[in-house]
């Protein structure tokens, strides 16, 4: 892992991911795709992160491929790719308890943020994948997302723009394997997490196992570094067990 695009790098999972990969590696480039680059830049001064402004509701794959061609420079190859933005509340949606409380407006921007932001990444970013190094791709997802495990309903938006953006990794792991091989294209679940996303359910979540970002990303980084072609198109949760989709 020399070339690391993060996108969601200001969120806690994504700040803890690109610390973790800046400081186990002095050779290793992390470039971060955020709406704030300013925040970030105040939580992590190395240079060897290189950050562009990027919002998942109205960049284009466009914008997006010009600002990695910019922040890649002569490095030009990416050998992973960590989708870790995603949006369950803000002060305009709450997560749904019935279907009274559905929104349209709720549901298009979960599927801006949760998925089709990563559609957008792939496809920008696919110029930078044509080499022969394993290459990782991940989708940060959550176990709400899961169609099979569902049996709490509610949190319509959320659980259904996760349900996609899993979609989207297993039809991303049929393309990419034709296209850029050696690749491992996967969902990955954090666990609940400590963050501004999970922070209003903290009560609720008492008796789940609550872990720091720190944990976190050291658990997806030992999940993601024993990658490999056999694991492409799986969900894996971050002790390294498989979710049903
Ligand atoms: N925390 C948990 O317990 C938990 C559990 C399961 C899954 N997850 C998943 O883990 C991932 C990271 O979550 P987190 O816990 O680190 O939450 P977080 O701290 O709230 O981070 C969310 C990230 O998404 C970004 N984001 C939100 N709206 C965006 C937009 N329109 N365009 C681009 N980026 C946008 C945020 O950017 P700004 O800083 O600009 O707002 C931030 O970087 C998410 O996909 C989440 O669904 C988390």
């Amino acid at each position: 892992m020399k070339q690391v695009l993060i996108a969601g790098v200001s969120g806690a999972i994504g700040s803890a991911l690109a610390s973790q990969l800046l400081a186990t590696d002095s050779e290793r480039i992390v470039l971060g795709l955020c709406r704030n680059s300013d925040a970030v830049r105040k939580r992590i001064s190395d240079r060897r992160l290189r950050l562009a402004r990027w919002d998942a509701e109205t960049s284009t794959a466009q914008e997006l491929g010009r600002s990695l061609a910019q922040m890649l420079g002569n490095d030009d190859c990416l050998d992973t790719i960590i989708y870790a933005s995603g949006l369950l509340h803000d002060e305009h949606m709450f997560p749904e308890k019935r279907i009274e409380d559905f929104a349209a407006g709720a549901m298009a921007r979960s599927f801006a943020v949760n998925c089709t932001g990563f559609g957008t990444m792939i496809r920008a970013a696919i110029p930078h994948l044509r080499h022969r190094r394993f290459k990782r791709v991940v989708a940060v997802s959550a176990k709400v997302g899961s169609i099979e495990d569902n049996r709490f309903g509610g949190w319509y938006a959320y659980r259904c723009s996760k349900a996609a953006l899993n979609m989207l990794v297993r039809n991303l792991s049929v393309e990419l394997p034709r296209r850029c091989r050696p690749v491992s294209c996967v969902a990955v679940h954090p666990g609940t997490t400590e963050s501004g996303l999970s922070a209003p359910f903290h009560q609720s979540l008492a008796s789940l196992q609550v872990h720091t970002p720190e944990d976190t990303a050291n658990n997806l980084l030992g999940v993601i570094g024993a990658l490999n072609e056999e694991s492409n198109g799986r969900f894996f949760s971050w002790d390294g067990s498989e979710l049903p989709w």
